[in-house]
Formats: structure tokens, C-alpha cells, sequence
């Protein structure tokens, strides 16, 4: 028996659908960035903010193994929940064969899988991306603001008087859709590492000069990008005295705990660390948690 994480989400979670799923939308939102929407109400209707799914091309042995896309955010026509939304960065094999699929094809599909991102009761929620990590953050924007519920059941959350969202990337040809956290109602700021949109430098740049001197209301992290930025938000995080949440992008081969390719060194109530499946303990954990 393992000893607990420090702080970890610990949802029920119900079986992951599996099965296959037709495209039904497939466009590119911004440089080597695609927005694909995918026929699969069972994953609509469960799927909490901060969930992810695993896709794979069919009728193909390569690339053979499904990679992991967080759900970015869950659809509903007139009957309820029916379409997810996956938004992905063109990187390697399978994202590169994914990108040439057309609305009719078929993605196969597990999920929804992994812990997603508790709802702590603050004032002002922090959300803070990098690179391709605001895919996990924009239904959590939406949930604590009140514009989306998620999960079967609806889970309740108390509400924040506040989202800010911090996203940092190369350049700002690689913003996609921001416009989706503005009109979930974050108040949205960018920061670039060759200044051609919002702040010049890093995102953790752009949270020391948004939150330099505030003070006077609760504030706390979800953050979703490269390791070394999460580690320096959950840094910034601590020394603000915000709690932080990380969603990690280890890689994966099953996403149901079966193969061990998603360990991550995360440390335990009792001082010590030990090798957590990111799929199925994770994606979420404390920022303080990791051993960076
Ligand atoms: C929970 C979770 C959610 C994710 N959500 C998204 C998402 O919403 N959108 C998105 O674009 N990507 C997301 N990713 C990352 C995505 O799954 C990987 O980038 C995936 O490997 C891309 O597949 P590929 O075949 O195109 O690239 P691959 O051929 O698998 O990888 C190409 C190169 O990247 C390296 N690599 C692979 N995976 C990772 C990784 N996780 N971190 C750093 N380097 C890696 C490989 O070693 C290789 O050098 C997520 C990952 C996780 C774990
Ligand atoms: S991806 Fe197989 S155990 Fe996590």
C-alpha cells in the first residue's frame, strides 16, 4: 500500500468508454495547431475539467500506441452533452498522420482518464499555461465561473470571484482560440519570448509583474506546460503563498495504469517519494509534491 499524496485529487472515477468516434470537425487554429471535435457523448457527458482522453489512429500499426490530449471542452446539442473538443500541437508521428484526418474519419478513443483539477474555494483562481498546456485549462475557466458544468453527476463547485489567465508560448503565431478564455470570462493576459504579443519573456515574467505588491485575497495556481515552467509557477506559487496544482505531460502508452511509461518522482505525506502513474494518480498533482 502506498502512502498518500499530500493534497491530491481523489475523484471517483467510472470506467472509461472505449471505442470509436467520427470526426465532425477538424481545423487549424494557429501555427502547426489544430482544433478537432469528435462524436462521443459518453466522454462529453463524464469528462471533468483537467480529464484527458487517449486517441489513436484506426486500421494503422503506426504509429501504434495512443497518445494522450487533454479535453479541452465538452459540446452539448439539443439532447445533452455529444461532442469533445481536442486541441493539439503538431509534434511527431501521430500528430502529424492526425492532422491530415478529415471531418467523416474515425479517431479510436479511451476515457475520460486521470484524476482532473480539484475545486478549491478561493477568491481569485490562476490559471497558467505554457506552450500547448491551455488545453487543460479551459474547462476549469468555465466550471469556476459558472458558464459550464462537468462530470456525470454535475459535480458542484464553489465559485471564484475571479479567473486570471496567463498563457506564455515561443511567439504569437502559437495562440490558438484565445478568444475562448475571454469569453469564458478570464481576464486574459500573454506573454511571448520574442515580444510580438503581450509581455516580453516568460510567463513566470508576466506573473511577477501582474501580481507584484497585491495582496488581500486568496489566490490559487492550476498550471499546465513544460516541467521547467511548472516547476518555476509552483516556486512563484509558494512564494506568494498561492496553492498550486500542475498537470503533468509525462508520455503514455495505455492511460488506464497498466504499463508504468507515465512514473513521475512525487512525494508523500510521510516525506518521502515514490513513482506515481501520472495516467491514473495524476495528471494533477501539488506543484510542492513534485521532485522536479
Ligand atoms: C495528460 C496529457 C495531456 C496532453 N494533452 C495534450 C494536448 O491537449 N495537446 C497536445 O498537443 N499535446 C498534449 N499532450 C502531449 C502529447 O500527448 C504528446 O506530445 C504526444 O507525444 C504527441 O504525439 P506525437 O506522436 O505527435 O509525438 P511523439 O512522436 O510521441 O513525440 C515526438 C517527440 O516528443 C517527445 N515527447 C513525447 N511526449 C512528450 C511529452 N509529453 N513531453 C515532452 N516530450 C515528449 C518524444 O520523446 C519525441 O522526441 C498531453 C500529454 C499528457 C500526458
Ligand atoms: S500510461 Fe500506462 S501506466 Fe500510465
Amino acid at each position: 500500500m502506498t502512502a498518500p499524496v499530500a493534497g491530491t485529487a481523489t475523484h471517483a472515477t467510472a470506467a472509461p468508454w472505449y471505442g470509436r468516434a467520427a470526426i465532425v470537425d477538424h481545423r487549424l487554429i494557429a501555427d502547426r495547431t489544430w482544433r478537432i471535435r469528435i462524436d462521443c457523448p459518453e466522454i462529453a457527458a463524464a469528462a471533468r475539467p483537467g480529464q484527458f482522453a487517449m486517441l489513436r489512429i484506426p486500421d494503422r500499426c503506426d504509429p501504434l500506441l495512443a497518445r494522450p490530449l487533454a479535453v479541452y471542452d465538452a459540446v452539448a446539442d439539443e439532447n445533452g452533452p455529444r461532442h469533445v473538443d481536442f486541441v493539439y500541437v503538431v509534434h511527431g508521428k501521430f500528430t502529424t498522420v492526425l492532422a491530415t484526418l478529415r471531418p467523416g474519419a474515425e479517431v479510436v478513443v479511451w476515457g475520460p482518464l486521470g484524476n482532473g483539477f480539484d475545486p478549491p474555494a478561493v477568491d481569485h483562481l490562476v490559471l497558467v499555461a505554457g506552450g500547448i498546456g491551455q488545453t487543460a485549462l479551459l474547462a476549469l475557466a468555465r466550471e469556476r465561473l459558472g458558464r459550464a458544468r462537468y462530470g456525470s453527476p454535475r459535480r458542484p463547485v464553489p465559485a471564484v470571484r475571479r479567473v486570471t489567465f496567463c498563457w506564455g508560448a515561443a511567439t504569437a503565431a502559437r495562440f490558438g482560440d484565445v478568444e475562448d478564455f475571454r469569453r469564458a470570462g478570464c481576464d486574459v493576459h500573454l506573454a511571448t519570448l520574442d515580444g510580438s504579443a503581450g509581455v516580453r519573456g516568460t510567463v513566470v515574467d508576466l506573473l511577477e509583474s501582474l501580481f507584484a505588491g497585491r495582496g488581500g485575497e486568496s489566490l490559487h495556481v492550476a498550471c499546465c506546460g513544460p516541467e521547467p515552467m511548472m516547476a518555476a509557477v509552483t516556486r512563484w506559487a509558494e512564494s506568494v503563498g498561492a496553492g498550486c496544482d500542475v498537470s503533468l505531460e509525462a508520455p503514455m502508452a495505455c492511460g488506464v495504469g497498466i504499463c508504468f511509461t507515465c512514473v513521475a518522482r512525487v512525494r508523500d505525506a510521510a516525506g518521502g517519494w515514490d513513482y506515481r502513474r501520472t495516467c491514473v494518480e495524476g495528471p494533477v498533482f501539488p506543484g510542492t509534491a513534485i521532485e522536479w
